[in-house]
């Protein structure tokens, strides 16, 4: 072993970051990555590790509400900044978070392994309000691998979400022609 790999195998630096909505302290290993640091250290265990190598997506967590590959990222990276695993959104059953009931409506879970960054990604993908084809949000789901491959019932929930976010717990809008009739 070289004098620089064991600087780097015993370094550490206190990293102070908001983790879903709380602010945390940590002496961490400057290698430790973000994926590590929020499961080991903070037991946030919905932060799931598929390839470690940016490939799978399974890991992404979003980082100021923009997704980020969590096994690629240092926690000393986080520094200063907001974190939300899913955890974040809620864990009472009978109260969902608008997100949740959709992806269980549609049937979207399937296994549940890249349910909690399909599940950010689509918090951060209806962050803008707007609506979406099944085209577009097939694009904007790209980067995280479903091995079910279940893909349109992820998109099917993509899309009931942003009724619900949009329209209410229903999802209900109305259409164009239930507005002239004034409905
Ligand atoms: S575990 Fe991070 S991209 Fe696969
Ligand atoms: S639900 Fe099984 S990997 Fe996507």
């Amino acid at each position: 072993m070289t004098s620089t790999e064991n600087k780097y195998d015993t370094d550490t630096r206190t990293v102070t970051l908001r983790v879903n909505g709380r602010e945390v302290t940590r002496e961490v290993p400057t290698r430790l990555t973000l994926a590590d640091f929020l499961r080991d250290d903070l037991d946030l265990v919905s932060v799931h590790l598929g390839c470690e190598h940016g490939v799978c997506g399974c890991c992404t967590v979003l980082l100021d509400g923009g997704s980020v590959r969590s096994c690629l990222m240092l926690a000393v990276q986080a520094v200063g900044h907001e974190v939300e695993t899913v955890e974040s959104l809620s864990a009472d059953q009978n109260n969902l978070h608008p997100i949740q009931e959709a992806f269980a409506e549609e049937q979207g879970l399937q296994c549940g392994f890249c349910t909690p960054a399909m599940v950010l990604r689509t918090k951060e993908i209806l962050a803008d309000g707007q609506e979406r084809s099944d085209d577009e949000v097939r694009d904007e789901i790209s980067g995280i691998l479903c091995r079910c491959t279940g893909y349109q019932n992820i998109i099917n929930a993509v899309q009931n979400a942003g009724r619900k976010l949009r329209c209410g717990a229903s999802g209900g809008c109305g259409t164009a022609g239930d507005e002239a009739k004034g409905a």
